[in-house]
């Protein structure tokens, strides 16, 4: 009864939200973005092979530069390309932008994740943005055996109709050589208050950006200047190209709750979070190491930073899910702490793609001015 109530209350305000939009506008809600699958695409006669020659072919979408749409099975100098979900996919070739207008609230925080394959050309980057954010994201390296990946990132609005854009700034010689996109999804991120009763702000990492139900391979963490917003809220990362991966326990054996990171890229790339401490006080950092169950098997390690504190917390995988909970007492030396994390070493798994240890649960207390710092595992 109650749950017939509510969902009759969910449709109302779904029906209301829709009332308001502007037509072609489209409200937010946590999914895809209309047409974000691309499975609506151009008339014959707005293409010419597989080349877009208009600008609104793609319903939903406005598009410039070089930009195609590719059906599912298409080959192409002997590689045969296969899209995530559905029949079709379109690339970005030279300077080519696909755009959506989307309706947000304003104030609020906002993630998207799309899905991409690198093609042919070196270096690829994608430039996401609603403005005025803007972020670049490295897409060269492939972490899946398919060539399909999932990208994050998030916005704050400043407006309440936006225009969501990606775009490949790059330039090649042949201007059908860039990445193919699938999948485009957006997502509320709470707005950031800390949660009393914890020092660290989304520890557990319960929130992060949409990941697609039927996407096996997690959602990428890409690095962001610090000064932006970050799709997993609370948390950075650094690094000059690489990634941390966004997983889920629907495909991936997560110590606790139903989201986690894997750090794939060994030590280059750093997962942190920047607190409030006292300085000369004690903490106590703790956290759950482990293997997401991918088949990422070896002596893992993750190793932990924070004030003058380091720790490596070594875990043996046979890549079939597990987890130890490990952590050091520190004391702090300034009224802001860095807790930094990273992988001590590169893994792969049989079919060659990066993987590493499961990072969850990360708890920061203070304990008072006199406990020792010392290693548990
Ligand atoms: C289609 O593309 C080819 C190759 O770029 C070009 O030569 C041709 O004129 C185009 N056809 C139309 C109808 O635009
Ligand atoms: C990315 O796109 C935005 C919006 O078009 C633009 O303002 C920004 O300069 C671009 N960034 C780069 C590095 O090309
Ligand atoms: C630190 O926290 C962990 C996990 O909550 C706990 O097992 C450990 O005893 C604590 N250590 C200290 C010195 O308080
Ligand atoms: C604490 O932060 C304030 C403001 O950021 C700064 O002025 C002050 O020097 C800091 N104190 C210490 C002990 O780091």
């Amino acid at each position: 009864m109650a749950s017939a109530k509510r969902t009759h209350y969910l449709a109302l305000v779904v029906a209301v939200l829709v009332g308001v939009a502007a037509p072609g506008v489209f409200s937010v809600t946590d999914g895809l973005v209309p047409n974000g699958n691309f499975e609506h695409g151009p008339s014959k006669s707005q293409l010419n092979g597989t080349v877009v020659t208009s600008r609104y072919a793609i319903p939903n979408w406005e598009i410039s530069g070089f930009v195609e749409y590719i059906p599912s099975g298409h080959k192409e100098k002997d590689m045969l390309l296969a899209v995530p979900e559905g029949a079709y996919a379109v690339r970005l070739g030279n300077d080519a932008t696909i755009r959506q207008r989307i309706s947000v609230t304003r104030q609020m925080y906002y993630s998207v994740t799309f899905c991409a394959a690198r093609t042919c050309a070196q270096g690829e980057k994608l430039n996401v943005s609603v403005t005025p954010e803007s972020g670049v994201l490295p897409i060269q390296t492939v972490y899946t055996s398919t060539g399909w990946d999932s990208y994050s990132w998030a916005f704050k609005a400043k407006h309440s109709t936006v225009w969501l854009s990606i775009h490949n700034p790059g330039f090649e010689e042949d201007p059908a050589c860039g990445p193919l996109i699938d999948l485009v999804a957006i997502k509320t991120l709470p707005p950031p208050h800390r949660i009393t009763g914890t020092m660290l702000r989304n520890g557990d990492f319960e929130e992060g950006p949409y990941i697609f139900p039927g996407t096996p391979w997690g959602v990428l963490l890409p690095p962001v200047d610090e000064d932006v917003h970050s799709p997993l809220p609370g948390w950075m990362v650094m690094s000059y190209t690489k990634v941390v991966k966004y997983v889920d326990s629907a495909h991936h054996a997560v110590p606790r709750g139903a989201r986690a990171v894997e750090l794939v890229a060994g030590r280059e790339c750093a997962l942190l979070q920047e607190v409030a401490t006292v300085p000369g006080r004690r903490y106590n950092l703790s956290f759950a190491v482990g293997d997401v169950g991918n088949g990422c098997v070896g002596s893992l390690a993750v190793d932990a930073y924070a004030a003058t504190a380091t720790a490596k917390v070594p875990y043996e995988s046979r890549g079939a899910g597990g987890h130890k909970r490990a952590g050091f007492v520190f004391a702090a030396v300034a009224n802001r702490t860095r807790v930094v994390f990273h992988s001590s070493n590169y893994h792969t798994k049989s079919d060659g793609t990066l993987c590493g240890p499961v990072l969850d649960d990360v708890s920061l207390v203070s304990v008072g001015k006199h406990a020792a710092r010392r290693l548990y595992q």
